[in-house]
């Protein structure tokens, strides 16, 4: 194992490592990964391609990993997400064989029992050395929450009962021993939680709600909230950092310093038009309208509701950006020069995808890699 010093908050925030710009790989415990494509090559999502994958990204310096929490697949014919790793136990084995690289594990609260997650989150942090994090999910896919026989709350009161629940994991990796736990919808008695997390201090802890509640959420608990830039992008690094500070001002309201994190898939190749050319087959051409439509059921968008044009524009808006994440598609530089931009606009990580990780992760860190680097958002 490395020889780390001591571990701190502070280092956990940085994922042990100087880099300005932290770079993830989104979705690898899910079969598909981000993209909903018929091509023979989509990613199969396996153990064995999940680990060679993360001793790659470990040793190419990738920062982190993070996964899906996701139990049943959308459909259609490729059937996306219908295989997937549970991602404790996947973040705990993964851990055991990797070094630096951070690794999270996607919780949806309502399904675990939080004195159970958060030992599991120990369980996992102790592995890894203190590289465990936390994404804490409300739940939004009515269909999961059945086969549990777990009825969905409202939208906003959601985030009610997540807010208990994160409060009862903080309390469980606290100093206390054999507390009471009196939240508003959970209450514990007698608590016992120990080990307490690696090195005396927490994992690092994420959300991604997007609706105002998810957002306040994420200001109130999460050291690191993850949002979708599209339409910033289109303003360039200034409207970015604009709504980088936004968010971080918001947090500070509440006397809490929050990173900003975002999403997106990269497909990258020698040349421009490789890149964009492979993006048009896999992505477009070979998308499965199928998976795509049920994911789209499920959040309860339809032709019906919408009407077909602005349904057409939604699905395709779905399947073109790796259903939610920006595509970053082109040569190296192309895509060096989009990443470095994100870091620009005070955006201090992403988590992309790939349409086969293992195929394509060897290119990006011989080429882009070296080339953020030299633009100074990444360490050698
Ligand atoms: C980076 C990222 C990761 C997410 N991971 C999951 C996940 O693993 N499982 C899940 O059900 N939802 C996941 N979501 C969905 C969000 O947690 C959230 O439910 C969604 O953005 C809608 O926001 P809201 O709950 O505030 O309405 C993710 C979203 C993003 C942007």
């Amino acid at each position: 194992m490395l020889d780390r010093p001591a571990s701190s908050q502070r280092a956990r925030l940085d994922m042990y490592n100087a880099n300005t710009l932290k770079l993830g790989l989104f979705g690898a415990n899910c079969s598909s990964g981000r993209s909903p494509t018929r091509v023979p090559e989509r990613w199969s999502a396996s153990w064995e391609d999940c680990l060679a994958l993360a001793q790659m990204a470990d040793a190419a310096g990738i920062d982190f990993m993070l996964p899906i929490g996701r139990w049943k697949g959308y459909g259609g014919e490729t059937d996306m997400h219908g295989e997937t790793l549970e991602t404790i136990t996947w973040a705990t084995g993964l851990l055991a064989h990797t070094e630096r690289i951070t690794v999270f594990g996607t919780v949806h609260a309502p399904l675990f029992h939080p004195v159970i997650a958060a030992k599991q989150c120990v369980t996992a942090d102790h592995v890894g050395e203190g590289r465990f994090g936390l994404n804490i999910v409300a739940g939004w896919n009515e269909g999961e929450f059945e086969m549990f026989g777990v009825e969905q709350r409202e939208h906003d009161a959601r985030y009610g009962y997540a807010q208990d629940w994160i409060d009862a994991i903080k309390k469980c990796w606290g100093p206390e021993e054999d507390f009471d736990f009196k939240g508003a919808q959970i209450k514990l008695a007698k608590v016992r939680a120990k080990p307490k997390p690696y090195g005396g201090t927490r994992p690092l802890i994420m959300n991604a709600g997007s609706s105002g509640p998810g957002q306040a959420f994420a200001m109130r608990n999460c050291d690191a909230y993850f949002t979708a830039t599209s339409e910033a992008r289109r303003g360039g690094a200034e409207v970015m950092k604009k709504m980088v500070a936004g968010i971080k001002a918001e947090g500070a309201t509440l006397g809490r310093e929050i990173e900003v994190f975002t999403v997106g898939q990269v497909v990258c190749r020698p040349t421009q038009k490789e890149a964009e050319d492979y993006y048009h087959y896999a992505i477009v051409e070979q998308a499965d309208w199928g998976t795509v439509d049920g994911m789209l059921r499920i959040k309860d968008i339809t032709p019906e509701k919408l009407g077909e044009e602005e349904y057409k524009k939604k699905r395709e808006y779905f399947a073109f950006h790796a259903i939610g994440g920006y595509p970053f598609v082109g040569s190296p530089d192309h895509v060096a020069n989009q990443l470095a931009m994100v870091s620009h606009g005070g955006i201090r990580g992403i988590a992309f995808s790939m349409i086969n990780y293992l195929d394509e992760l060897p290119f990006f860190r011989d080429e882009v890699l070296p080339r953020l680097v030299r633009m100074g958002v990444r360490e050698r």
